[in-house]
């Protein structure tokens, strides 16, 4: 039993909320009603908790206005019960707990410049144009959230994806398609489809740091294949892993503007990829989220389009290249399609209709088109600029990537720097970057860094390049 009194216990479920932050300094506090409502208890009591609050310290009461989180000017009196300690966010191994480590000190600093981001700038997507069409389609159908949607998504978005999917010389059916929750959700529903916990998976070394925490999460096995920023994964090696004893079930690449090496692979390394993979009954997880990103006006062809036996899952995203807020993405799986399907049913059902409606409205117009052709020109610039002040700022010896589109480029250090060290020494002036450390498990990458270059060129920005010049100068 409980011996601590009533009103002790309340102001502890309070003090916690405050030193969690779930309730913040100048809110109000809920009031003595709404407490004697809520938590059953007499005006005393809630009247008692609000005083122990302010003996705490973290409670101020305005006159006629009610009570008030301030900031505790005088120590904080301990609290009479033990308070309980922060939940870790789960239990990690391998690359998990480094990632983890890596956002969770960008989380804590105060970040003034971001160049660890993968997206653009907000003020690059049409916000305006989706914020109309979503005001128009409520119009149209004000019982839009008064039922649910399909599992697989709203149709005329699928058709438009399948269309647009044709440019890029795959041929996806609208039927087929399962709109998703990003591509995090579709790369999940490929290899939930596909593998069993235990079952070995490649992907390209180095390679997004989220597809490796997925793969962990999913307790598969990870071969790491080396890939380059020129041609991505080195076929060679790729061909001779697949011979090894180790059974290879699936594989996941990205194409086109690989992430973090920028790479596009060639027509007849992608043809031979996928040749490859079919020989060996190895199905092919196809990661799309940049490929609309490309500097050209020509698409892209997908691994999709040389897939003869269906034998490639197609994933992709519009996070990047139209409103990371949305968190659309989809997923054409073939003949594993009701697989999916069911998968996705059972683990979220339908994605919301509204932001489907919004997009496919302006997805169906030209206007999509011209659009992605200014973002590109505007991504080209911008990480010229940036590849350029890296060149004039950063230490002799240091070599960046030019890739062909998208937002990033994977830096090398001079070797004697750390990653590492450099991640948290430029977090500490408000800097933040990925270090190459996380987008491998073995340890080939810590003298590598990706930085983003979403956002336009800006005064800012530069300062915080020569910033990071100069700490990478002095920590050589
Ligand atoms: C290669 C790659 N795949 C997948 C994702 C995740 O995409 P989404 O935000 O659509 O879930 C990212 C995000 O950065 C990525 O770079």
């Amino acid at each position: 039993m409980n011996t601590t009194p009533l009103y002790r216990q309340l102001a502890n479920h309070y003090l916690d909320a405050i030193r969690s932050g779930t309730l913040k300094t100048g809110e109000r506090f809920p009031s003595i009603r709404l407490m004697m409502e809520k938590h059953a208890v007499s005006l005393s009591t809630a009247v008692q908790v609000c005083r122990e609050l302010e003996d705490y310290g973290v409670l101020e009461a305005r006159p006629r206005s009610g009570n008030y989180i301030r900031q505790p000017d005088k120590p904080q009196k301990t609290s009479p019960i033990a308070l309980v300690q922060p939940l870790d966010t789960g239990v990690y191994v391998g690359i998990h707990e480094q990632v983890s480590s890596v956002l969770k000190a960008s989380q804590r600093a105060l970040i003034k410049v971001n160049f660890a981001s993968a997206y653009c700038a907000p003020e690059l997507y049409p916000l305006k144009t989706l914020q109309d069409n979503m005001v128009k389609s409520l119009r149209h159908d004000s019982c839009l959230y008064g039922v649910a949607g399909s599992t697989n998504g709203n149709s005329a978005l699928r058709s438009l994806l399948a269309r647009r999917a044709l440019t890029t010389k795959a041929n996806l059916t609208a039927e087929r398609i399962v709109i998703t929750n990003g591509a995090t959700e579709a790369i999940n529903l490929a290899l939930r489809a596909v593998t069993q916990p235990g079952d070995t998976v490649a992907v390209e070394s180095p390679t997004f740091y989220g597809l490796l925490q997925i793969l962990e999460s999913l307790n598969l096995r990870v071969l790491e294949v080396p890939a380059s920023a020129h041609t991505g994964i080195n076929l060679n090696a790729l061909q001779l892993l697949l011979q090894g004893p180790e059974k290879i079930k699936a594989m996941i690449v990205i194409p086109n503007l690989q992430n973090p090496l920028g790479s596009i692979m060639p027509d007849a390394n992608k043809a031979r990829l996928v040749k490859l993979c079919a020989e060996h009954d190895t199905v092919l997880i196809e990661d799309d989220t940049y490929g609309d990103l490309v500097d050209t006006e020509q698409p892209l062809s997908t691994l999709k389009h040389w897939d003869r036996s269906d034998n490639v899952i197609y994933c992709a995203s519009l996070n990047k290249t139209l409103a990371p807020g949305m968190r659309l993405g989809w997923i054409s799986a073939g003949r594993w399609h009701e697989r999916v399907e069911m998968l996705k049913h059972t683990q979220s059902r339908g994605c919301e209709a509204l932001s489907q409606l919004a997009v496919s409205a302006f997805m169906k117009t030209p206007s999509y088109e011209r659009y992605l052709r200014r973002l590109r020109k505007t991504l080209t610039q911008q990480r010229q600029q940036m590849s350029e002040a890296i060149t004039r700022h950063f230490p002799i010896g240091t070599s960046v990537t030019h890739p062909q589109g998208g937002t990033l480029l994977w830096v090398e250090l001079p070797r004697r720097h750390s990653s590492m060290a450099f991640f948290h020494e430029a977090l500490k002036v408000g800097i933040q970057i990925s270090p190459g450390d996380i987008f491998s498990n073995a340890k080939r990458f810590n003298h590598f860094v990706r930085i983003g270059c979403g956002a336009p060129y800006s005064p800012k920005i530069d300062e915080a390049v020569q910033t990071l010049g100069r700490i990478l100068k002095n920590q050589g």
